[in-house]
């Protein structure tokens, strides 16, 4: 089945959970993976779908030994095993990362759809992320709205600062690209 078609069957199967038009483009892909390269040591992504994403992240020079992926959607997850030699695939949500990940990652690179999240959910996903993210480490995420998905006292809760760091005009629908690190 090509990726397009898998991804429009999960998107009408779980529209909640799956929450975009289209897979990302390769613009995007690459976007996302902008501060990555092959200096880069362990990366974790969020939500990797059918994997844009998670090609941007090995095309920047990521080892594929040094990516995690977690995705809850099996029939996403059995894709990007059978695509991905030598990545490690976790059928679980990104909110459970630091109970199968060690600590001191570089990145966490998110495809999750926060804006249609409950706002406990998508606090949760990001505390998530910096539990095992190294003291230097970035949460990458990728919007389609102007805002993060947190208010600005939530991350200053979390102790944590943003900024745009890419537009991508080349995506179903145009999306933003927002880099967040501890203050
Ligand atoms: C908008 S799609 C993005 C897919 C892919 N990253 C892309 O950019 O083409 C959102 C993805 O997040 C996954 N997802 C939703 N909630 C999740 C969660 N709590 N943990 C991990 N993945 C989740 C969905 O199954 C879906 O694959």
């Amino acid at each position: 089945m090509s990726e397009t078609l898998l991804f429009l069957r999960q998107l009408i199967s779980r529209p909640l959970q799956v929450s975009a038009m289209a897979p990302s483009s390769r613009f995007l892909g690459k976007a996302m993976a902008k501060e990555l390269g092959p200096h880069t040591g362990r990366v974790v992504e969020f939500g990797p779908g059918t994997g844009r994403l998670t090609q941007g992240i090995l095309n920047a020079g990521v080892r594929p030994e040094n990516l995690t992926l977690f995705e809850m959607n099996p029939e996403f997850v059995a894709h990007l095993r059978a695509r991905f030699a030598g990545v490690t695939v976790h059928l679980a949500g990104a909110e459970t990362a630091p109970l199968m990940v060690e600590k001191g990652v570089d990145a966490v690179i998110s495809g999750v759809p926060l804006l249609s999240m409950p706002m406990a959910l998508r606090r949760a996903i990001m505390a998530a992320a910096f539990e095992i993210l190294g003291p230097d480490g970035i949460y990458v995420q990728f919007t389609y709205g102007p805002r993060p998905a947190l208010e600005e006292a939530q991350l200053q809760s979390l102790g944590l600062v943003w900024k745009q760091t890419a537009f991508v005009p080349l995506n179903l629908p145009p999306a933003r690209v927002h880099t967040f690190r501890r203050a």
